[in-house]
């Protein structure tokens, strides 16, 4: 009978409770026991933060925002004696498969865990901390990696856990801002997060009918404040009352240098004299319900984890939950994690071409 921890971890995001809620449902009408790894990493260091969960103890999860089980970036367990009290507190609570729901990091921590699992046992027994008897059942640890982030940064899949919910989030605060800007001919300078990718500014820019928008992958040529300049006087004189320029938190010019709210409030006050407001969404983006799509990809998704843990053999290498032209698929897990940081590498080599390609196809120009 297999026996799976579930765990989120990094930063928050909507959907998460629906994907742990799927995880446990389906565990057990698998016939699989489930156990709930509370706060991230921090709880595989500590026995206490292990809990059986049964079907009732996620109840109503489905519509509820954030994550109940917490999360945390633990930074013990990203060291190797945090991995061996991590391991010890599996074995003993019988655990031999885990299902992580994070973003690249969370899940890369999680392969290096499992291919260094044999090795972590035989120490714990030679240490006398485990005996023989207690680690012959869990000889091999399954990791399922599922993507929770608001960011849509992750590659090999069309859609993170959350990241619809937050595009909605940005749209409605953008929808809000409208109003007023509207009210006093103003210009307003959002910054949205995502990190390194602009996937939700570039987004939250279609969906809003923004004048600009700045993001990661595509820098503007070094001209860009003229450009800027003119496209938004050009919207202005077609009678236009309101400017609205969407910044992603990640974004930078083509050397590389952090084009930031304050920069482009300068030269929207200064220069072509609009009464100019910066607004920060900030965590706003994180927070509240998530959205239809984000339960249904949870739910999905979870169902599709757990089989992977029964489908797996020793040799199967992680894989991590996608969904890919709107099926749910497998992809192997190491190789999404490498495929995402290479986008990044390629913006720090100033290969933005390449840096696009490398997205997913929404950001196909
Ligand atoms: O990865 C999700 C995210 O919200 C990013 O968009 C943002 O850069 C970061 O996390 C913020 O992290 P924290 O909540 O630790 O401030």
């Amino acid at each position: 009978r297999k026996c799976i921890g579930v765990m989120t971890s990094g930063g928050d995001a909507q959907g998460m409770n629906g994907a742990v809620r799927a995880v446990v449902r389906s565990s057990i009408a698998r016939g699989c026991r489930v156990f709930g790894i509370h706060e991230g990493y921090e709880g595989l260091l500590h026995p206490e933060l292990i809990k059986e969960m049964d079907w009732i103890s996620v109840r109503g999860w489905l519509s509820v925002g954030g994550t109940s089980i917490g999360t945390a970036r633990c930074k013990d367990f990203y060291e190797r004696p945090g991995r061996l009290i991590a391991a010890r507190n599996l074995v003993k609570a019988g655990i031999d498969a885990l299902i992580v729901i994070g973003g690249d990091g969370s899940l890369t921590g999680a392969d290096k865990f499992r291919s260094e699992w044999p090795g972590l046992l035989s120490e714990l027994v030679e240490k006398g901390e485990l005996t023989e008897a207690e680690t012959a059942p869990v000889q091999h640890l399954n990791i399922v990696g599922m993507v929770g982030s608001i960011d849509n940064d992750m590659a090999m899949t069309d859609a993170t856990i959350g990241c619809y919910s937050s595009l909605q989030r940005i749209c409605e605060a953008v929808d809000n801002i409208d109003s007023t800007a509207l009210s006093h001919q103003r210009a307003f300078v959002i910054e949205v997060m995502g990190r390194h990718c602009g996937w939700l500014a570039l987004m939250a820019g279609v969906s809003t009918g923004a004048d600009f928008v700045f993001i990661p992958e595509k820098p503007f040529k070094d001209n860009w404040q003229e450009k800027m300049k003119e496209i938004i006087m050009k919207h202005r004189s077609l009678g236009k009352r309101k400017t609205i320029v969407i910044v992603a938190e990640g974004a930078h010019d083509e050397s590389l240098n952090k084009i930031t709210p304050e920069h482009v409030k300068t030269l929207l006050s200064n220069d072509l004299k609009l009464d100019t407001r910066i607004t920060t969404l900030g965590h706003v983006q994180r927070g509240g319900l998530p959205s239809a799509y984000d339960r249904m990809l949870a739910t999905l998704q979870g169902v599709e984890a757990v089989q992977a843990v029964l489908d797996a053999t020793p040799e199967t290498p992680s894989p991590v939950i996608s969904i890919t032209e709107n099926k749910i698929c497998r992809q192997p897990l190491m190789d999404a994690v490498a495929a995402t940081q290479s986008v990044a590498v390629a913006i720090k080599n100033k290969d933005f071409d390449k840096a696009m390609s490398l997205r997913d196809a929404e950001f196909a120009e």
